[in-house]
């Protein structure tokens, strides 16, 4: 166990990035959180003579996930220090580095472990931006890559029974086996789902909607990503609809969210392609006259909603 005191947040960093070379955990013992409550990062306390530079909870929360580690229960050393454990994660543990093609969403795949509905970081923004396009109003909604269904559940979760059945949902997504759980799971007769290729949307005859939702979906390899937010916008909206894009800023990876766009050719996170998609889709909603709102941390929630309902 590494015992720190005064020591900077940059040794600290460079102490445990190097250690990490080799061990598989480390332990450090630093000043109990709790007895500086309130202060700020770096902050100088003395206690019983001793010097100590303050750090929360969420500083040491932050460094493990930028470690790439998992913090364990931090255990009481000492009437004012404690211990903290991070353990490497396996970043081989992941649905990002599985090639298979419909299936790599498969309820076989690793991905299918993962609720981002139990993400603080995921849910609350999500939850913002459905309340947001005030989802209660919808009639029509239409989520593109929406899986075992559960960006419906956490409607169904918010909404009043009445409301929600009075939704007409429909889900589409080319994995069977995802699409299959997702009939299973709404059961109510107001959702209908589709195992098909968003490439070929307009062959199902959808017509229009007063809500679409895709999370995580557009920037998939197979789909072009421009034309087919822009052909959503101009052919899948209703006058007065709105949409709710979900954009990852995150990699799932040993049971953990971390914080952070992967990109290609960069051995850290790099949020370029991101913001540049991000971008695109907020000027082009301004153009057709959408109230465009940005929030989020680990995804990203950029939602449209037709300026003229907002003032109405
Ligand atoms: C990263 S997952 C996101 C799923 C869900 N929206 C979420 O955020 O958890 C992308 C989803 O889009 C689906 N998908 C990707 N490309 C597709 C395509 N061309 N046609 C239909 N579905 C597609 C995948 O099967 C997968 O379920």
């Amino acid at each position: 166990m590494k015992t720190f005191t005064t020591e900077s947040m940059t040794d600290i960093l460079s102490w445990a990035q190097e250690t990490l070379k080799e061990a598989e955990t480390i332990t450090i013992e630093v000043l109990n959180p709790d007895i500086g409550r309130g202060h700020y990062a770096g902050e100088t306390l003395t206690i019983n003579g001793s010097n100590y530079l303050y750090r929360s909870y969420k500083g040491w929360s932050d460094l493990g996930e930028l470690l790439f580690c998992r913090m364990l229960t931090p255990k009481p050393i000492s009437e004012n220090t404690i211990a903290i454990t991070y353990e490497k994660l396996d970043l081989s543990d992941s649905f990002h580095h599985c090639d298979a093609q419909e299936e790599k969403y498969g309820i076989t795949s690793r991905f299918a472990a993962i609720h981002k509905n139990e993400e603080p970081a995921f849910l609350s923004p999500y939850l913002r931006a459905l309340r947001n396009v005030k989802i209660g109003e919808k009639k029509r909604v239409l989520n593109l890559g929406i899986n075992t269904g559960d960006e419906f559940d956490l409607i169904r979760q918010i909404l009043p029974r009445e409301e929600y059945l009075s939704l007409e949902l429909i889900g589409i997504d080319h994995s069977e086996s995802a699409i299959s759980v997702a009939r299973e799971r709404f059961d109510e007769g107001n959702a209908t789902f589709y195992a098909h290729d968003i490439n070929d949307l307009d062959s199902l005859g959808l017509g229009k909607f007063d809500l679409i939702i895709t999370i995580g979906t557009l920037q998939s390899s197979g789909l072009e990503f421009k034309p087919l937010f822009m052909s959503l916008v101009q052919n899948y909206l209703s006058t007065d609809g709105a949409i709710i894009l979900g954009f990852p800023n995150c990699r799932w990876m040993g049971g953990e969210m971390i914080y952070g766009a992967k990109a290609p050719n960069y051995p850290y996170s790099e949020m370029s392609i991101l913001v540049k998609d991000i971008y695109y889709c907020k000027k082009y909603l301004q153009q057709k006259k959408f109230r465009v709102t940005l929030t989020g941390k680990d995804y990203l929630f950029l939602t449209g909603t037709k300026i003229n309902l907002i003032h109405s």
